[in-house]
């Protein structure tokens, strides 16, 4: 039998370097809080308990994260770290809340690409009684703690970069800020660790050496993909790992059949408001041009594009549509659905609650809120559609609105079949257009029209024969 999991997870620093007000652990990556990646990996193993240490902004973080830990099924926990003295006296603030029976996994809030299997695996390496590292081949190690080996190739302790020597930082083997630790040795050794270094914190790092003295072995789970382990610390750091976690995501979509003009300029993200996690499923041959953003879930049927620099959330578009560009499709909460066929854009605007039929074709500069269209409706040109019910094959002319808002309280339109609504027209909610009518241009309607009539609601045309304009009077 394998000792019981429990999860430490470091979120206390205060993120000097990203000179932000937001704790860096609730920076987001993908949308998602950094400690948030951290905690979906940890909700992916079989844990018995996990404890986030905060510090500073912890009231902050502790109400960001609380939700998305339930989502993910963990028993969470929160200890205070105040003042914060380092990543050692960090650990030591969860000792008193740790079983001594388990295996402790030590985890960074600013960590936030780290596989399961990699932390399942580092937990085999450590076979419940060892002190077992995560390290990885760094290309350019700077900044990172080094793993310092023996003659023999045996772990010896971990040196940090402020206090290697100029042969220590030639090391390339560095430490991820992850361990596995038997819970009996924790206490014990934070208990004895000093400050006495060239950051004077107390360095969670130090128990390394403790071990070797102390007889326990220590074993290296060496990866090679840094990814997994790059750690965020500036806005630089930040936006490269984004960079590498997209261009991730881009290809398992190009694995699957999607035709992205170019992986590295896709994002998918969750869903920042809702916390929606990321999720775009795409039917066969569906493109995507540059710079196309995607949050929360969306989905695309087959064969459709979308064009460039389309901002897409929380939406389903059906089979064979066509987005054009700069076209703004956001469905959070009442969702949005695009029609089998449907051609939407240039800079057309989506809101919750559009559900637009078959083969509707939604143009430059409209907004559509909250309103249905049946198959074959058209608004092409300038026009507003917000609590609407649109028929089928209705033509919503250039520049018209539905005052669906009387300053209080929001009233619906509702459009029937085959009407023809002309350009410029104001349609003041509660109104009901008739099957099959014709309302001329420029007209306000208010009142409920029958079927086939054409109503127009404007001044009658004046013009007046030989009208002499006036002329301009010489000055005096
Ligand atoms: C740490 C490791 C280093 C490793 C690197 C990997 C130590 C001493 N060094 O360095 O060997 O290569 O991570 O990314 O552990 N934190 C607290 N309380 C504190 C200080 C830090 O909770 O008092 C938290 C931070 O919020 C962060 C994590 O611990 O989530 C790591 O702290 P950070 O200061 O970033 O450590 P590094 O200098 O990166
Ligand atoms: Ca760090």
């Amino acid at each position: 039998m394998r000792a019981p999991l429990d999860l430490v997870i470091m979120a206390a620093g205060k993120g000097t370097r990203m000179k932000s007000r937001t704790p860096k652990v609730l920076q987001r990556l993908a949308g998602r809080p950094l400690l948030g990646h951290v905690l979906a990996t940890a909700g992916q193993l079989k844990a018995r308990s996990a404890v986030v240490v905060t510090g500073h902004g912890a009231d902050q973080v502790e109400s960001a994260i609380a939700g998305s830990a339930q989502a993910s099924g963990l028993k969470l926990g929160f200890v205070r770290q105040e003042p914060q003295l380092g990543t050692g006296h960090a650990v030591q603030q969860a000792v008193p809340v740790l079983p001594a029976d388990g295996m402790v996994i030590i985890l960074s809030g600013d960590v936030p690409l780290t596989q399961a299997a990699t932390l399942q695996a580092l937990v085999d390496a450590a076979g419940g009684d060892k002190l077992a590292l995560l390290t990885v081949n760094m290309t350019d190690p700077t900044g990172y703690g080094r793993i310092v080996r023996s003659a023999d190739g045996g772990v010896q302790r971990i040196v940090e970069q402020k206090d290697a020597s100029e042969a220590q930082r030639t090391i390339c083997e560095i430490y991820s800020g992850i361990m596995a630790v038997p819970a009996r040795h924790l206490g014990p050794w934070l208990s004895r660790l000093t400050n006495d270094n060239a950051q004077g914190e107390y360095y969670l790092t130090d128990i390394v050496a403790m071990a070797v003295a102390d007889g326990i072995a220590v074993t290296a789970h060496c990866i090679t993909d840094e990814l997994q382990v790059a750690g965020v610390n500036s806005p630089l750091q930040l936006a490269e790992l984004e960079r590498a976690h997209q261009t991730a995501q881009a290809r398992t979509l190009m694995e699957q059949g999607v035709r992205l003009a170019d992986p590295a300029r896709f994002d998918l993200r969750d869903d920042a408001r809702s916390g929606q996690a990321a999720r775009l499923s795409c039917g066969q041959d569906v493109e995507i041009d540059v710079g196309c953003i995607f949050s929360g879930q969306v989905e695309i049927g087959e064969g459709a594009h979308i064009g460039a620099y389309c901002c897409i959330s929380n939406a389903s578009i059906g089979a064979g549509a066509v987005i054009h560009p700069y076209t703004h499709i956001d469905g959070e909460g009442a969702g949005v659905d695009v029609g089998q066929g449907s051609l939407i854009g240039p800079f057309a605007r989506l809101r919750p609650g559009a559900q637009l039929g078959r083969e509707v074709h939604i143009g430059n500069f409209v907004e559509v809120k909250n309103s249905r269209l049946a198959d074959g409706a058209k608004a092409n040109h300038l026009a507003y559609l917000g609590d609407a019910t649109v028929g089928e094959r209705v033509n919503y002319g250039a520049g018209s609105i539905t005052a669906n808002y009387d300053g209080a309280n929001k009233h619906r339109t509702v459009i029937e079949a085959d009407v023809h609504i002309g350009s410029n027209s104001v349609l003041v909610a509660p109104v009901t257009i008739g099957t099959g009518g014709t309302v001329g241009a420029g007209s306000t309607v208010t009142k409920n029209t029958e079927p086939g009539v054409l109503t127009v609601v404007r001044g009658k045309q004046i013009s007046t024969a030989n009208w002499k304009r006036p002329v301009k009077q010489p000055k005096v």
